[in-house]
């Protein structure tokens, strides 16, 4: 596996142009790994805040829940160091915080709007383009996170061959056209910017609005597993600290805090 370069992934001249300066920690890119995540999880303490490493495919890619991601050469797979001054309870605001972070990237480099479904999956026409996995190193001793992986994966372009049967009626990508493929340096940027901009300090408290204003599924129906059954509710709300609020069939109000929730396809169009 061969480690091919290190910072930063653009010419200086685009990188200024846009970005007036604001320079990322060090970018590396590899041509394989088994999963971005695992590989910054595994090698944490060594890296700075804001270290982004890359992957042009994965042969392990993680999901959440257990679950695998998908991962050919046709997608972005990143994931950022970092080492926020938050509590261990704080953690929730990372995923969404980022999904903020990369929706306002996809819509100013790609120029389209996208959604997002509860808690961690970026929408395009209804289907999935993006989802991000948040890792972190605790200590048990300590109350404070020792580093956070957020690991971004989004198909960017369509598969040779299209999707795999199990997933091709869910993962959707950004575009089809070959002409975007010249956008990929500054999507890339673009995230780190914006990550950079809302992951840390006070900021990462105050994506709230950003994110509510992109949710595919308030007051939609959806259903989610509770008690080892499924239960349907119309989604009410999301609290600040991004858990989720459904109104039960039976009037009540469920609070949940992590987990998926499942919904219609034609009620995901943003
Ligand atoms: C999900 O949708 O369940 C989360 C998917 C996260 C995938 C990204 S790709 C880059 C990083 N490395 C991984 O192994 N996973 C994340």
């Amino acid at each position: 596996m061969e480690e091919e370069y290190r910072i930063p992934l653009t010419s200086e001249d685009i990188f200024n142009a846009v970005y007036e300066g604001d320079k990322p920690g060090d970018v590396i890119v590899f041509d394989e790994l088994e999963s971005t995540n695992s590989y910054l999880m595994a090698k944490g303490e060594e890296f700075n805040n804001f270290t982004v490493v890359i992957a042009k495919r994965q042969t392990k890619g993680k999901g959440r829940l257990s679950r695998s991601f998908y991962s050919p050469e046709c997608g972005l797979y990143m994931s950022v160091l970092l080492r926020p001054d938050i509590l261990n309870t704080q953690l929730t605001y990372i995923t969404p915080s980022v999904a903020v972070a990369v929706s306002q990237a996809i819509e100013k480099v790609f120029g389209i709007a996208v959604g997002i479904k509860w808690v961690n999956d970026i929408i395009y026409r209804g289907k999935k383009v993006c989802g991000i996995l948040t890792e972190a190193s605790i200590d048990p001793l300590e109350n404070k996170p020792r580093y956070v992986v957020v690991g971004i994966g989004v198909n960017v372009f369509t598969p040779e061959g299209g999707f795999p049967d199990e997933i091709k009626d869910i993962a959707g990508c950004l575009s089809d056209s070959s002409a975007d493929r010249v956008k990929f340096i500054h999507f890339i940027c673009e995230i780190i910017h914006n990550i950079r901009k809302y992951c840390q300090g006070e900021a990462l408290f105050n994506n709230h609005s950003e994110y509510v204003r992109r949710s595919v599924v308030m007051g939609k129906r959806v259903s989610y597993s509770k008690n080892g059954g499924l239960t349907c509710a119309r989604v009410a709300g999301i609290t600040d600290a991004y858990s989720l609020l459904l109104e039960t069939d039976n009037s009540g109000i469920d609070e949940i805090a992590s987990g998926e929730i499942s919904i219609r396809a034609q009620d995901l169009y943003v």
